[in-house]
């Protein structure tokens, strides 16, 4: 086969926090300004190549979107890494992070799925509306990894994907 490992790979978090344009960012290394707010879910392919090992990702990007949940939670099962994504110029989506580890608890078949908590827009000058220490403390916590990006400037968005998947080929 063209790989050696296929993993299935989560975006979550609220709506507006960046999830479409960090995975944008990641495969076609784009950005745009005004994204498109998700609509369900969206679905995109990565090969990468780590530790000598061929990677097929299949990452699920997810609408952030209320009135989205109930489709939404239906693509949790066997995601084998969960990326969480807040807006830390947005306080509000820092705290419902804790509403969504919930659905990652009721709608994850994977006990062993490695987390990840993504401080997204780390460019904007009202950046640290959360603290990175906050950020890292919640992390922590909860047993995630824990890492800033900003998908406008690539700032830690490659990284945030290596840092998943070398975890995952571990566990
Ligand atoms: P839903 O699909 O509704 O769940 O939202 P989402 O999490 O996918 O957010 P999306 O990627 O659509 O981004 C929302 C807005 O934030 C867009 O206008 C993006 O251009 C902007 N944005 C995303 N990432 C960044 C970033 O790192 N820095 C800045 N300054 N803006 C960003
Ligand atoms: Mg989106």
């Amino acid at each position: 086969s063209q790989y050696d490992h296929l993993f299935k790979l989560l975006l979550i978090g609220d709506s507006g926090v960046g999830k479409s344009s960090i995975l944008l960012r990641f495969t076609d290394d784009e950005f745009n300004e005004r994204q498109l707010s998700t609509i369900g879910v969206d679905f995109k392919v990565k090969y990468m190549s780590l530790n000598n090992k061929r990677l097929k990702l299949a990452i699920w990007d997810t609408a952030g979107q209320e009135r989205f949940r109930t489709l939404t939670s239906s693509y949790y099962r066997g995601a084998q890494g969960i990326i969480l994504v807040y807006d830390c110029s947005l306080r509000s989506t820092f705290d419902n992070l804790k509403s969504w580890l919930e659905e990652v608890r009721k709608y994850s078949t994977n006990q062993d799925a490695v987390k990840m908590l993504v401080a997204n827009k780390i460019d904007k000058a009202s950046a640290h509306g959360v603290s990175r220490a906050e950020g890292e403390e919640f992390a922590m916590s909860h047993s995630m990894l824990f890492i800033e990006t900003s998908a406008k400037t690539r700032k830690g968005i490659h990284q945030a994907f290596e840092e998943v998947v070398l975890k995952v080929l571990d566990t």
